[in-house]
């Protein structure tokens, strides 16, 4: 099979490096891919989506694997589609859950999925009114992607209105601002779960934890994530079951229903409310980090995973999970997520100790190769992702094997996976 990656980041690093170990591959290609997919794959300097299903058909590529949440919302999908071309990820009109948070609550209400109360509006009155009817915090979100930015933990009233306001104005995030989702903090914790669908089954991969803050102990600003691991034992049986029957099931039926059968990653941003799970949001693509600590954990063959969930065939696929845990350490360059920082040579230490050369891998993003070396030229560099049979153990070698990688102004959290020890 000869399968593209479409993305450049260590989530795409991260399934390519699944599908090099799949001997059901023969060619990997990366659209545009990162500095170090060339060393599982080939890189391929094409942006245009007609210019690149036209590459799709000439290469005889059997299967195409999205990964970031622009091109599926810009319908990226819908374009290999209409030349027969087989690829994992939602419709442009199923990427809405994810391309609108309107239309994502709107849609919540609509099928009795359990969300934070809320209002959506594009008027400055009806804003204002509605948050003088709530306690604090108070949450304000942008309609449209915001890149991780588009939210706003309001302590008081008069901040969620000069957050509201400077969004409503296009000051703060454009057009993606217009309209705004005013709703209710929930108070509890936070859980991403991961749902493979292809419009009518699904496949639920093991619950992870993110690290949204910069520091330790859940401090600074929110970033792109500093940090995962799963299985988290945050979750029981029970609260799997619930999300199935309340939010994965209803979700399937609603988007049959809306016309935009959903296929790809769902994946859902959960608060766990005294044992209920609410639903934050829903995004379309697998989250990052998450994805560099997930694929580790799949003995499934990836490349069967993705094709039958783009071809309808998940009710016969019975997927494996390896019985362990993984954890993954982003580390990041010196002025994340404040401003891009100068490049910086990476090296890595020969790793000696067998065990963690086996159970220890890096899953590179936000680097460049300039004469043979690879350089940190982005603000997430790269992560250390360690597996093992208990949480401690899959950390410990985690951060072993940070230890042996090196580039000035490194910075990584030094408590991933506390939640779980
Ligand atoms: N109603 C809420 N109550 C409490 N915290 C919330 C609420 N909504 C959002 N948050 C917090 O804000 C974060 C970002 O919100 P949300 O996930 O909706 O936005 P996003 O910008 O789409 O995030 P992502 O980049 O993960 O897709 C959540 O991870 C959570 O920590
Ligand atoms: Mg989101």
């Amino acid at each position: 099979m000869n399968i593209m990656v479409i993305g450049s980041g260590g989530r795409e690093y991260a399934i390519g490096r699944a599908l090099s170990q799949d001997a059901a591959v023969e060619k990997l290609y990366f659209a545009p891919g990162n500095g170090a997919t060339p060393a599982l794959g080939e890189n391929v300097d094409i942006k245009e989506y007609d210019a690149l299903a036209e590459f799709a058909k000439d290469q005889a590529i059997d299967l195409t694997i999205v990964g970031p949440e622009a091109p599926l919302t810009e319908g990226i999908v819908d374009v290999f589609k209409a030349r027969e071309l087989t690829i994992f990820g939602p419709s442009k009109a199923a990427a809405q859950l994810e391309g609108s948070k309107v239309y994502m609550k709107n849609f919540l209400a609509k099928y009795g999925i359990p969300t934070a109360s809320y209002i959506e509006t594009d008027h400055i009155d009806t804003a204002f009114k509605f948050i003088d009817t709530l306690g604090t915090p108070v949450v304000v979100k942008a309609d449209g992607l915001c890149a991780g930015k588009g939210v706003i933990i309001a302590p008081t009233h008069d901040e969620a209105k000069k957050a509201a306001s400077e969004m409503l104005s296009g000051k703060a995030f454009g057009e993606a601002g217009k309209k705004v989702i005013i709703e209710e903090f929930l108070d509890g914790y936070e859980l991403s779960m991961f749902a493979i669908c292809d419009g009518e089954d699904y496949i639920l991969l093991p619950a992870a934890q993110d690290h949204k803050r910069l520091e330790d102990g859940d401090q600074g600003p929110n970033t792109g994530g500093m940090g995962a691991y799963a299985p988290t034992p945050l979750v029981n049986d029970e609260i799997y079951e619930k999300v199935k029957a309340s939010v994965i099931r209803p979700t399937l039926d609603g988007m049959q229903a809306e016309g935009a059968p959903f296929e790809g990653v769902l994946f859902i941003g959960l608060m766990i409310v005294n044992g209920e799970p609410l639903t934050l949001e829903f995004n379309v693509r697998f989250g990052d980090p998450e994805c560099e600590i997930l694929m580790p954990l799949l003995a499934t063959p990836a490349s069967e995973l993705f094709y039958k969930a783009a071809t309808k065939q998940l009710d016969t696929l019975k997927v494996q999970f390896k019985d362990e845990y993984a954890v993954g350490v982003v580390m990041a360059s010196r002025d994340y997520p404040y401003k891009s920082s100068e490049p910086a040579e990476i090296v890595v230490d020969e790793i000696v100790h067998t065990e963690l050369a086996e159970h220890s891998h890096i899953a590179y993003a936000g680097v460049s190769e300039m004469d043979g070396k690879l350089f940190a030229t982005g603000g997430r560099v790269l992560v250390c992702v360690g597996t093992g049979e208990s949480i401690r153990q899959a950390r410990d070698r985690a951060y072993a094997l940070c230890g042996q990688v090196h580039f000035a102004g490194k910075k990584l959290r030094t408590d991933i996976a506390y939640q779980a020890l």
